[in-house]
């Protein structure tokens, strides 16, 4: 069957697929407008106000500059107004591209830190999901840790996803970089957290090569991987990964724009696909890398020359790979099953 590399049909065929998004940070999710307006009401926080400016401020250097320009836009976040706009806006996006639901990461000791009433974060992300759900997009909430403060860090961040635990939320997460950060520091947090039903989902091998997947698999008992980039150089893994079926959460534009891939051609999710690693596809922070989900996808397909079976069955290993109920996923499942049958034929 030949590849869907014509450009509109690929995108509608994208467009229309039904999606689910299993890797987007919350912060990173706003869209350009709604950082330029929070940024105009708190000048100090250095973030630009200007659009062009903005666009330049959001060029990374590697990742060390994006994760300085991720925290400073962190900081803008103050109330719960702020973060219902946040994830109202997200909410928006995902409905404009036909994606059902997501587990979006949420940071709270980085809001707390910033000097946000815990009540405040909760009411926001509230009242934001349940304007989500009218909007047609069931988000769900993992709480991760921000590696760079340490164990205080997943102390605080344990004790408040485990307190407060509101209602969506499915996961428990490390971010942040991996460099001088062993996954096995937070090794008590995550066996607590799983003890209390949460699932597991760190970042690994994102920045840092396969010792770190491997850690994440090990100490923290990873159930999929966020990014997972690196596992293309350990054979061992690859083929781990595959016959345990631990998903990867890719995300491929997120890779090329903080310097872990030179481009898209370059990124190893052909080798990933290959080997039968189960990929997802995603975008990170949507805005400030200039994806989307649809985009992820169309950029995938053209980039690996993928049929539109093949396309269609990275959203199914999505929502396979979500924590979603059975029941839910079988209508994703069926949804995606009858739009693939038709048009699998367009293509041929
Ligand atoms: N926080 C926001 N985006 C991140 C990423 N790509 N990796 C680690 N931590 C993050
Ligand atoms: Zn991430």
């Amino acid at each position: 069957m030949p590849g869907i590399r014509t450009g509109q049909a690929l995108r509608a065929f994208a467009h229309a697929l039904p999606k689910v998004e299993l890797h987007v940070h919350l912060v990173g999710s706003a869209s350009l407008p709604t950082v330029l307006e929070l940024a105009r009401r708190r000048p100090a926080a250095g973030v630009p106000t200007d659009e062009r400016e903005l666009a330049e401020f959001f060029t990374f250097r590697d990742f060390a500059h994006f994760l300085t320009v991720y925290l400073a836009v962190t900081s803008l976040v103050r109330d719960r107004h702020d973060v219902h706009t946040l994830v109202t806006g997200l909410a928006a996006d995902l409905a404009a591209q036909n994606c059902r639901y997501a587990e979006v990461t949420v940071t709270p000791y980085n809001h707390l830190l910033d000097g946000m009433p815990g009540d405040d974060l909760l009411a926001g992300l509230a009242t934001g999901r349940a304007r989500a759900a009218e909007l047609g997009v069931e988000l769900a909430w993992c709480f991760d840790i921000p590696g760079e403060k340490g164990i205080r860090a997943g102390q605080e961040t344990l004790v408040f996803a485990l307190r407060e635990r509101p209602e969506g939320l499915v996961s428990f997460g490390l971010g942040g970089p991996e460099l001088g950060v062993g996954r096995a520091r937070f090794e008590p947090y995550f066996t607590r957290a799983r003890e209390a039903g949460l699932h597991s989902v760190p970042h690994a091998g994102e920045t840092t090569g396969p010792a770190t997947i491997w850690s994440a698999l090990h100490d923290l008992g990873a159930e999929r991987i966020g990014h997972g980039t690196s596992c293309a150089s350990d054979p061992a893994l690859l083929e781990h990964l595959a016959a345990h079926r631990i998903p990867l959460e890719v995300c491929p534009t997120s890779n090329v724009r903080t310097g872990q891939v030179p481009d898209l051609a370059a990124h190893p999710v052909r080798r990933m696909l290959d080997h039968g690693v189960v990929v997802t596809l995603n975008t990170d922070d949507p805005p400030m890398f200039g994806a989307t989900l649809t985009g992820e996808y169309v950029a995938v397909a053209g980039t690996l020359g993928l049929t539109a079976a093949e396309l269609a069955r990275l959203a199914e290993n999505a929502v396979e790979a979500s924590f979603l109920d059975e029941q839910r996923k079988a209508v994703l499942r069926n949804e995606i099953t009858e739009m693939t049958l038709p048009r699998t034929t367009d293509f041929a």
